[in-house]
């Protein structure tokens, strides 16, 4: 298998059907034909704390109030990142998260009415400030998945029980996330990308640095220490987002999402 430059994490997003799982499946057997190995998890769920998280969480006759219930997802959260995530971004893996942190936003924030600006910060706090470095989100309309997970045949979850009004809710709050409105093309010129910004602080303490005379031997490791702070700032800062038509087939999604995300991995140097 390819060795990465560094941890690559990878969201998919998207409604109760939207095909998430069958997609992240897919991708990481995809990246690994092409030699590329994946960390497959998922959110709620992806800890051995988190799986007794997502029992409660998806348990149709349990009442959670929408506060808790975030607290929860954030509770998951903070496991998953310090026991799975963080330590397969430091081991240089590409993790695909089914599932992450916009969620919450997404399901407690525009569905359920729970302060959005919270839920962001303990969603900062419980991930360690680290940010998904592609979100793949697959769009389709409430009725065609709706009537997947029918005919998936499982027995429904709390999410699953919801009524339509409630999905067509979550639909548009995606949406919000991950159109590209006026404001947002300016920050995603290209293809929905946003550039990483270099921390000023970090610029101004490297060029300070830059301008002094003989590089000693302490010198050089405080700029190797600056390059590394930068380095790790970039993940930090990374945001890009990849819009999926969900309601086409399985295979051509597959395709297409295998495609773009080796493209992607290319371009930003990762391999
Ligand atoms: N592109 C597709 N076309 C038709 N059916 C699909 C497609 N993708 C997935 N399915 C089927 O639809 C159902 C839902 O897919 P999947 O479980 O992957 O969705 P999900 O987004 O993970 O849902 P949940 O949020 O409920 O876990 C499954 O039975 C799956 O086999
Ligand atoms: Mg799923």
């Amino acid at each position: 298998m390819a060795q990465l430059r560094q941890g690559i994490l990878i969201a998919i997003e998207g409604i109760d059907g939207s095909g998430k799982s069958t997609l992240a499946r897919g991708l990481s057997e995809q990246l690994a034909q092409l030699n590329i190995s994946t960390v497959l998890t998922r959110e709620p769920g992806g800890s051995p704390l988190g799986k007794h998280l997502r029992t409660l969480l998806q348990h149709p006759e349990i009442n959670i109030n929408p506060t808790a219930e975030f607290l929860l997802f954030a509770a998951d959260r903070a496991q998953h990142f310090t026991q799975i995530i963080i330590p397969a971004l430091n081991n240089k893996q590409l993790v695909i998260s089914d599932r992450l942190s916009d969620s919450s936003l997404v399901y407690q924030g525009f569905g359920k009415g729970v302060d959005q600006q919270m839920i962001r910060s303990v969603n900062q706090w419980a991930m360690q400030g680290i940010k998904p470095d592609l979100t793949i989100y697959l769009h389709i309309d409430a009725q065609t998945a709706m009537e997947r997970i029918h005919a998936r045949g499982k027995a429904l979850t709390a999410f699953e029980k919801e009524p339509i009004e409630f999905t067509q809710k979550l639909i548009d709050g995606f949406s919000s996330l991950y159109s590209p409105s006026p404001k947002r093309q300016a920050a995603y010129p290209v293809n929905m990308r946003q550039e990483n910004h270099a921390d000023p602080a970090v610029v101004a303490e490297k060029s300070t640095m830059a301008e002094s005379s003989a590089l000693s031997e302490g010198r050089a490791q405080a700029m190797e220490e600056l390059r590394r702070k930068e380095e790790s700032l970039l993940h930090k800062n990374r945001k890009d987002v990849m819009m999926i038509d969900g309601a086409q087939s399985q295979d051509k999604i597959l395709a297409d999402v295998s495609h773009k995300v080796h493209a992607w991995i290319k371009e930003n140097h990762y391999l």
